[in-house]
């Protein structure tokens, strides 16, 4: 292998997860980016290349700069890197793209280093470039990008990040109407105080989603799967949002509800075959409404971020 360069594969992810704004998220196998990363003699951060999508070359302005830059600023290096990006997870997609962008250009660095930094260091870089976009440091979709499975953000400051384990039968459905929803906006929407009766239900499904992890238990994984407290303002800003619900869970997923800040919406199903059927129906919804949209169905990615 070539220690002065590395190709890597950043994940896309699913944040919250219904109940766990902030804090719970888990990693997808199907949709990703990638980027190359190589050491330079002159020091800072390079970008020289972006294709997929239109993003800023000036590494302070890019969100996979930024977070190499953090890393940079920290580890007192006497060279640079230079980052080539190959996004493939359109930004505002509700599937981590920031996070994708954020977490590969540290991870790469890490690995040209000799791994110096632990995987929660590297959410802590990764974090600076997540708040460029969503001007918010974040992690629900960084720690399971670079953690892999289902991660739960126990805090931010310190930061704590705990690894769940993923039932083997568990598949995700996504679909993305290709509309873009920034998060940043995504977020101004929500309000600052919520009911008691509210926090209780969505404590209370949090706990049981994560004990249904630990045992196993689709049926509780199911009945955990809601939201009170940020769907029902967030998905006024998804066309047919409850359609596409309804369908799901009528053809059987243990679950669905809005990736990350959405335009994207998730549902979780018992085995590739459900997932598939759970595909079909949601793509039916979408043919009749004319907005064009892009379907995948994706194991849960237990290892993360990864070397190609
Ligand atoms: N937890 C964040 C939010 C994820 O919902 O705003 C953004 O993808």
């Amino acid at each position: 292998m070539n220690t002065d360069s590395i190709k890597i594969f950043a994940p896309a992810t699913v944040a919250n997860v219904s109940c766990g704004f902030d804090v719970l998220g888990f990693c997808l196998d199907t949709i990703g980016d990638e980027m190359v990363i190589r050491k330079t003699s002159q020091k800072g951060i390079f970008i020289s290349k972006i294709e997929g999508y239109d993003l800023p070359f000036e590494a302070e302005k890019n969100v996979a700069g930024v977070s190499a830059l953090a890393l940079l600023k920290d580890a007192q290096l006497d060279h640079g890197f230079e980052l080539e990006i190959y996004k493939n997870i359109k930004p505002g997609s509700g599937v981590g793209s920031s996070a994708a962008s954020a977490v590969g250009s540290v991870f790469g660095m890490n690995e040209l280093l000799g791994r110096p930094y632990n995987k929660t260091q590297l959410t802590n870089f990764a974090m600076k470039g997540e708040a460029l976009a969503s001007k918010c440091e974040h992690a629900d979709n960084i720690a399971p990008a670079i953690f892999g499975g289902f991660t739960l953000v126990k805090s931010v400051a310190p930061l704590e990040i705990l690894q769940l384990p993923t039932p083997k039968d568990l598949f995700a459905v996504i679909i993305h109407p290709q509309i873009e929803i920034k998060t940043a906006e995504a977020r101004a929407i929500l309000p600052k105080n919520i009911a008691l009766q509210d926090a209780i239900t969505q404590w209370s499904n949090v706990g049981s989603l994560v004990h249904a992890l630990h045992t196993n238990d689709y049926e509780l994984l199911s009945k955990s799967l809601i939201d009170v407290v940020v769907e029902p303002f967030r998905s006024q800003l998804i066309p047919h949002f409850d359609a596409v619900r309804q369908s799901a869970l009528g053809h059987g997923a243990l679950g669905c509800g809005i990736s990350g800040s959405g335009p994207s919406i998730f549902s979780l199903c018992f085995g590739n075959e459900n997932a598939q059927s759970v595909a079909k129906a949601i793509k039916n919804i979408y043919f009749e409404t004319g907005i064009s949209f892009e379907v995948y169905v994706s194991k849960i990615n237990t290892e993360g971020i990864k070397i190609l």
